[in-house]
């Protein structure tokens, strides 16, 4: 099984109420790559993330996942991922340990319980995003940057295979941003795919060797990371997770995204 690639697309379109975003994708990642997906606001990153996760739709073509249909991966714990917006508040005051423990939990399956190994790898996590000084306070506690370390953390928890994160940087500061390159210069290292949907690579450069260009829902460019600048273009500028959505649709999707998402992954509270 491990000779299957980490993700497969073919002829894959992906979008919402039927209405295609992402058109005609051939996208293959090998085990051990680490991948950029680059390309400008409102390009199809998210969605085509999203897509692969079986978050969103695919309209047509194929999609596979660690050599499983999309949404047919049994163990959802080897595939880690990391959303672009998405707020860790909520009615219950869930602290840093706990957000983190879910992420672990999602690769043990519901109703196991934490044994030793695991809070380790809760504690690592958490250290790994420089955040070992909070673990027991309340996540909405947090700044935004200090959240989205929180979501980082609980995808690394589960020491996935497949780690796809769209926009992990974004909102985060650059002491932090260096930390969790070399978290990501580790792990790939040790094995994991790497999938990173960012509008920065400076930070990722050493990590991220191979780039995919989205625009206008297609693979503009797919090839090493050096030569994919020029195909990203202009258009190509920082979104912060708090800031504005560039398209009036996307708003409205959110709170039915983080929900969704949580559970299809077995994440969320
Ligand atoms: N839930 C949704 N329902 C309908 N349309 C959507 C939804 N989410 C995104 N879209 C539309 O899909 C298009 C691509 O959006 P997407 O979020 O994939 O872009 P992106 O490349 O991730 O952009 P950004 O760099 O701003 O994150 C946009 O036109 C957007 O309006
Ligand atoms: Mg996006």
């Amino acid at each position: 099984m491990s000779d299957t690639p980490a993700v497969r697309l073919r002829d894959a379109s992906i979008g919402y109420d039927d209405v295609p975003i992402v058109t005609s994708v051939d996208l293959t990642v090998q085990r051990g790559e680490a991948v950029a997906v680059l390309g400008s606001n409102g390009s199809g990153k998210t969605t085509l993330a999203r897509g692969m996760l079986g978050l969103a739709p695919v309209l047509g073509g194929e999609v596979e996942l660690l050599g499983a249909p999309v949404g047919r991966l049994r163990d959802r714990g080897r595939v880690g991922y990391v959303p672009q917006r998405h707020t860790v508040s909520g009615a219950v005051p869930a602290t840093v340990r706990e957000v983190v423990s879910v992420g672990r939990l999602a690769r043990l399956g519901l109703f196991r319980r934490l044994r030793a190994a695991d809070r380790v790898a809760v504690g690592e996590a958490v250290a790994a995003v420089g955040l070992a000084d909070r673990m027991e306070e309340p996540v909405a506690s947090l700044s935004g940057g200090q959240q989205r370390r929180v979501l980082v953390a609980r995808a690394l928890a589960a020491q996935p295979e497949l780690l796809i994160m769209d926009e992990p940087t974004a909102g985060v500061d650059a002491a932090s941003q260096e930390a969790l390159a070399g978290v990501l210069a580790r792990i790939s290292a040790a094995g994991t795919t790497l999938l990173v949907v960012t509008h920065e690579t400076g930070p990722l450069t050493g990590v991220l060797t191979r780039a995919v260009v989205v625009d206008q829902g297609g693979v503009r460019y797919d090839g090493p990371l050096a030569g994919a600048e020029e195909a990203a273009g202009h258009g190509h500028h920082h979104c912060d997770p708090g800031e504005e959505p560039s398209s009036p649709g996307y708003r409205l999707d959110q709170p039915t995204v983080t929900s969704r998402s949580a559970r299809a992954l077995g994440g969320g509270r």
